[in-house]
């Protein structure tokens, strides 16, 4: 990580909720610069994503930030979404003002190979939806690798169960073949933060129910996302999944990681499984300074202290 200077930081969503709060987290990140955000199928619809990132950005006053369209569709795979989780807006029902921005012409793959060209050796890419448009810049560009200084996932399930199936991740089963493709890849450095680690953190309902109701900023964006969890859907908690890879990207201090090569499996009843075996190219979170993330989150995205919840009754 470059001490002082910002890290140039271009982010993949599939704007749901977590992904809006870590697209928050990042407008509230003075160690980064995003210099833009990319949006895919996964847990809505493009169009959807697209159109709830563009008014998460403006909604957080950061409508200065150039968003572009991504894949509709898996590689190979069928789409298959998690509205069931986010919600059929994607925001858990939330109406945020429309946006202050039009998304941009150039399509997501083509807006990646073009930022690493212009920030080669320096571009810090965070993953947090199905890795379709990863993979295909990757199909069009394959000296991406070099040009990218680091590659952070958030996807996979190493040593812990899956939260689609009991064997896979959701941002892993969405697009398995994107996912080998990328995982396999000759990247400068490449991290997967997993179940293994988000599962370790969430934001508990006690700590969300301390929020005004009528809170405003990313305080108020997190107290309009998640009322549905907590309250409809009766969760206790929310795993901070996107929250959490897109914090290691900006201190990889967070986690510890073992290199490994990382074997996705296509079909079947184990699609999506993610194996890794000792001996690779992808560093694979393994523990995480939960407690102190948790803490930096809530201060980032201004809300009341967190109480850090013990063993979760229910969570996503
Ligand atoms: O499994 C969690 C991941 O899948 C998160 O990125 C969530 O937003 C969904 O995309
Ligand atoms: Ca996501």
């Amino acid at each position: 990580m470059c001490l002082g200077r910002q890290v140039p930081l271009l982010v993949d969503v599939d704007t749901g909720i977590d992904d809006a709060l870590a697209l928050a987290l990042a407008t509230r990140s003075p160690e980064t610069r995003i210099l833009g955000v990319t949006t895919v199928a996964g847990n809505v619809p493009v169009e959807l994503a697209t159109d709830n990132t563009l008014r998460v950005l403006s909604w957080c006053g950061a409508a200065d930030i150039p968003v572009f369209r991504g894949a509709s569709r898996p590689l190979a795979a069928g789409f298959q979404d998690a509205a069931h989780v986010h919600g059929a807006n994607g925001l858990g029902g939330a109406e945020l003002p429309g946006p202050t921005r039009n998304v941009e012409e150039l399509s997501a793959p083509q807006a990646i190979i073009q930022l690493a060209e212009a920030y080669a050796g320096e571009l810090v890419v965070v993953a947090l939806g199905p890795l379709t448009n990863i993979a295909i810049a990757l199909n069009l560009q394959p000296e991406l690798t070099t040009k990218v200084s680091s590659l952070v996932v958030m996807g996979g399930a190493f040593d812990v169960p899956g939260n689609v199936t009991s064997a896979a991740e959701f941002n892993i089963y969405a697009d398995p073949h994107a996912a080998a493709h990328v995982l396999a890849a000759p990247w400068s450095s490449i991290v997967a933060v997993g179940l293994d680690v988000t599962h370790q953190t969430a934001l508990s309902r006690a700590s969300w129910a301390r929020i005004a109701e009528d809170a405003q900023g990313t305080e108020g964006l997190t107290r309009r996302i998640l009322a549905r969890t907590f309250t409809e859907r009766g969760m206790s908690g929310l795993y901070l999944h996107d929250p959490l890879a897109l914090a290691v990207a900006l201190d990889p201090s967070l986690i510890s990681t073992e290199p490994c090569h990382v074997r996705v499996t296509f079909d079947g009843a184990e699609r999506g499984q993610t194996r890794a075996e000792n001996g690779g190219a992808v560093d694979v979170a393994r523990r995480v300074r939960a407690a102190e993330f948790v803490q930096r989150v809530a201060q980032r995205l201004g809300l009341p202290p967190v109480e850090l919840s013990g063993a979760l009754r229910s969570a996503e």
